[in-house]
């Protein structure tokens, strides 16, 4: 598969990065082929511009040439995976403006043969999720309200929990989960 990978955090130390960088292992073991958006350290402008605005009347309107270059790897790809932290029981600003600018009419209508994956990870542990409804809460709006509003093949959501853990153990847990996810993903 082509797969388009979307990272979001500052640090390239992070945890979010650790995590990118085993479930990409994972999906090299099957000779998949990875394309990084990384939407800080490329320089992603966060702005979302009347030049890009979306036009229902327009489908064929013509759009910058930065979201009109981030929107052919998307079509260039069978898969589209985000790696980020949840932030506030959601995605980070950055990312929701990357949807906001990218995802939009331009590229409706051409994504139903594409599915979606996002490695979500969470500060909060699986049991405290649960609880409080925030993995139902935070699938519901990814796979419905994106993967298939934008008529999606697929849309699932990978929970990477306890990410604050002092335990190496536990941290390494996580990591060996993302190469997991990496090496099944098809
Ligand atoms: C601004 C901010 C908001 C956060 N909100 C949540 C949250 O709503 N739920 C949660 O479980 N963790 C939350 N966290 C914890 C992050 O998910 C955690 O820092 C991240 O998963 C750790 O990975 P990292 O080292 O790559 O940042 C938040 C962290 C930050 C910085």
């Amino acid at each position: 598969m082509k797969v388009k990978l979307v990272v979001t955090h500052p640090r390239k130390d992070s945890l979010t990065f650790a995590v990118m960088n085993r479930f990409i292992e994972g999906m090299k073991e099957n000779g998949h082929e990875i394309d990084v958006l990384d939407l800080y350290n490329d320089g992603f402008n966060p702005l979302y511009s009347a030049e890009d605005e979306q036009d229902w009347q327009s489908p064929d309107k013509v759009f910058s040439p930065a979201v009109r270059k981030e929107m052919d790897r998307v079509l260039a790809a069978d898969a589209i995976v985000f790696v980020f932290p949840i932030w506030w029981y959601n995605m980070p600003s950055l990312m929701k403006t990357y949807l906001d600018r990218v995802w939009n009419i331009g590229i409706f209508g051409e994504l139903g043969d594409k599915k979606v994956l996002w490695i979500a990870l969470a500060g909060g542990t699986e049991a405290v999720f649960q609880k409080y409804d925030y993995a139902n809460m935070i699938s519901h709006y990814l796979n419905n309200g994106i993967g298939k509003y934008a008529r999606m093949k697929e849309s699932r959501v990978e929970y990477i929990y306890d990410t604050l853990s002092q335990s190496k153990e536990h941290i390494a847990g996580l990591l060996e989960q993302a190469y997991h996810i990496g090496k099944t993903y098809n």
